[in-house]
């Protein structure tokens, strides 16, 4: 991590943004919240999270004190409260009469549909959480969820919740090496996986990892539960592995739920940090699901009886938790829920989904985003997208040029974007606009959300004036804070309390523009320092992609002996631009976009080297190792590449560079 100053000044000239979008007066007069939410929430905090709380979750036993904060960083919402997610989620949608409308329409990768009713998806729940509890497992024991974007994700995890399990979801990218340091982490008693999924149209396998990962003794696992959907042969251990529907089937659809402890932990989620072994992130029940619910509802402005949501993210990753199973279901939404790849069997896919179910409500990461441009907008031209009229992004800056095409080519120009930042460790969006009230700009997160008291502070933690950057950190706990890393409360107050005295540092750099909104950075390893000028890796990035010839472009600091370090960027050329031909054009294309750069930014972001590559190294989240790539730019061997979602990526880089 670096522990530069940051010189606000050199942010000056950076990511001034004149386009603002204001909300229609229609849109805005039937928006969910109103402006006059911040002033409240402003006026007293805690009593609007308590509103919230109350207004939001059906509790069975009301909380006595809505913050404990007496033991710092340690945090304790909704004191003495009980609660039930899984009740919150289902039943109590069905007691209200709601039994028959879809929860989820399910969209197989082979192209089999499932239309589950709230009334569906509470029976399916319960008989799962009286199947786990007839393999022993019991309120507080964790259950390892490796399984595929199928429905019975949602379903094993709100069967956890409902009997006060703890789920430990693991991406199904993930090695069997990777599953099994996080069940040992865990000590998971349970695992529940599938025979695999479908990729491309074909079986791919996710047992065989499950049993890789057993295969040496000394781990707690006592069950693996096997959800049959690829209906591929795979290796049996008798008495260890049991059919998810066998004992589906022989398990009673009745299951009263309790409320549990509003502290009660929820689940574990593994995150990696910059060094070391994955953190395990906690969250608990009553302050993440009291976040939850209210950002869902807040920044995607959701009506539940007339709104179809789609939040692409795999439920392997925090987005997933937050925007598929928990805030979408404790909302009564009804959800598209996707198996597989944007591009299979072709690349309009998500479009056809769009179009078929009539989404209203989309909510993806601009990586996704930037490859659909590249593939072109003609695509998305071929279907009816008029449904669309809300936007999210999550995961990275979104780059200001596919902020506009996601506006314009999937949007019509009049759905509202919402850029929302937040993280693994914040269980919920922190900030966004608020798409009734916000005047939106492309590529700015833009405002800390009600209630939230987030700020941009300098090296010595006081807060940057407007037009200045520093670091992003939270003032005051937030109800869907994580709690601890699991097994480890010395690393989280290392990581997260240390750098800042009695604020939570949230590792990305930020600049507050002009009018006070907020820009992310990325991460603060990500900000290079050049001849003492600081430049952020997303500011270069942005104005490469502003380029009409790049679809894509990844930018490092590599060490360099006169300036500290020099900008190289690696970008991916657009396949529909009309290039330079002919002998020379590859230096042509080269020295155009560094003069873009520099036209856009000044002199002094000029990167040193472009390298124009066929592909980015990806982790299966969709974030750029740009870890390797600086390894590349630095002259080194990149080493480890097993975490990408396509390990040759490395080797097609190193090819094109030799020749
Ligand atoms: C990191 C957290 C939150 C779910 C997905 C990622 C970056 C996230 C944004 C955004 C700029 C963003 C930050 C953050 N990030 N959203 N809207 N604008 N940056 O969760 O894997 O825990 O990563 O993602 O750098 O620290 P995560």
């Amino acid at each position: 991590m670096s522990h530069e100053t940051v010189k606000g000044d050199a942010f000056e000239n950076l990511l001034r943004e004149e386009r603002q979008f204001a909300p229609s007066p229609e849109f805005a007069a039937a928006a969910n919240v109103k402006e006059g939410i911040y002033a409240e929430a402003n006026a007293d905090r805690l009593a609007f999270w308590a509103e919230q709380a109350r207004t939001r979750l059906t509790w069975s036993k009301d909380f006595t004190e809505t913050l404990d904060w007496s033991d710092p960083p340690f945090a304790k919402w909704f004191v003495g409260g009980e609660v039930n997610a899984a009740y919150n989620a289902l039943d109590r949608h069905v007691e209200n009469g709601l039994g028959d409308r879809v929860a989820i329409y399910f969209e197989g990768e082979p192209g089999d549909t499932e239309t589950i009713t709230y009334a569906d998806l509470t029976e399916r729940v319960k008989r799962a959480a009286n199947a786990f509890e007839a393999l022993g497992v019991a309120k507080g024991d964790r259950v390892a969820v490796y399984l595929p974007m199928i429905p019975e994700a949602v379903v094993t995890m709100l069967a956890c919740a409902r009997i006060g399990a703890v789920h430990s979801v693991v991406f199904g990218g993930f090695s069997s090496e990777a599953l099994r340091s996080r069940i040992d982490d865990a000590e998971a008693k349970l695992v529940v996986t599938a025979d695999g999924t479908f990729r491309r149209g074909k079986p791919s396998p996710l047992k065989p990892a499950v049993d890789e990962a057993l295969a040496e003794d000394g781990h707690t696992v006592q069950h693996v539960l096997v959800v049959r959907r690829n209906k591929q042969d795979v290796a049996w251990t008798e008495g260890r592995d049991l059919d998810w529907s066998e004992a589906m089937a022989s398990a009673s659809p009745e299951h009263t739920a309790v409320g549990h402890d509003s502290e009660h932990p929820l689940y574990i989620l593994y995150t990696s940090g910059t060094t070391g072994k994955p953190k395990g992130i906690l969250h608990t029940t009553g302050g993440y699901l009291t976040q939850c619910a209210f950002t869902h509802s807040a920044v995607f402005d959701l009506k539940p009886e007339t709104d179809v949501y789609w939040c692409t993210a795999d439920i392997g990753w925090v987005t997933g938790h937050s925007y598929v199973t928990y805030g979408p279901l404790i909302n009564g939404a009804t959800q598209v829920m996707y198996e597989g790849t944007p591009d299979s069997p072709h690349q309009g896919r998500w479009w056809e989904i769009v179009e078929k179910y009539k989404v209203s409500i989309l909510y993806t990461a601009p990586t996704a985003i930037r490859t659909m441009m590249k593939w072109g907008s003609d695509i998305p031209a071929k279907y009816d997208l008029s449904s669309i009229r809300i936007l999210g992004s999550v995961g990275e800056p979104i780059n200001p040029e596919a902020w506009m095409w996601y506006r314009e080519v999937i949007g019509a120009g009049k759905a509202p974007i919402v850029d929302t930042w937040w993280q693994t460790e914040t269980g919920a969006i922190m900030i966004a606009p608020l798409p009734g009230v916000t005047s939106t700009k492309p590529g700015s997160a833009q405002v800390p959300l009600p209630g939230i008291a987030v700020d941009v502070v300098d090296e010595a933690g006081a807060a940057v004036p407007n037009g200045h950057g520093g670091f992003l950190v939270v003032r005051e706990p937030w109800p869907s804070m994580l709690r601890t890393v699991w097994g480890d409360p010395q690393r989280f107050k290392d990581t997260y309390w240390s750098r800042f005295e009695g604020m939570y540092f949230a590792g990305d750099g930020a600049k507050k523009d002009d009018d006070g909104d907020i820009w992310l950075l990325g991460r603060v390893d990500d900000v290079m320092n050049v001849s003492g000028h600081r430049l952020s890796t997303t500011e270069i990035e942005s104005a490469l992609v502003s380029h009409p010839w790049v679809a894509e472009a990844a930018v490092v600091g590599a060490a360099d002996e006169t300036t500290g370090q020099a900008v190289v960027a690696f970008v991916i050329l657009r396949g529909e631009a009309e290039l330079p031909s002919g002998e020379g054009a590859d230096a042509e294309i080269i020295q155009t976009l560094r003069n873009h750069v520099g036209h856009e930014i000044g002199p002094i972001a000029k990167p040193r080297h472009i390298l124009v590559v066929p592909e980015l190294p990806k982790t299966r989240s969709g974030k750029i190792m740009r870890r390797l790539l600086k390894d590349v730019a630095e002259g080194r061997d990149p080493g480890d590449a097993t975490t990408l979602a396509d390990p040759t990526v490395m080797q097609k880089i190193a090819a094109d560079l030799r020749k």
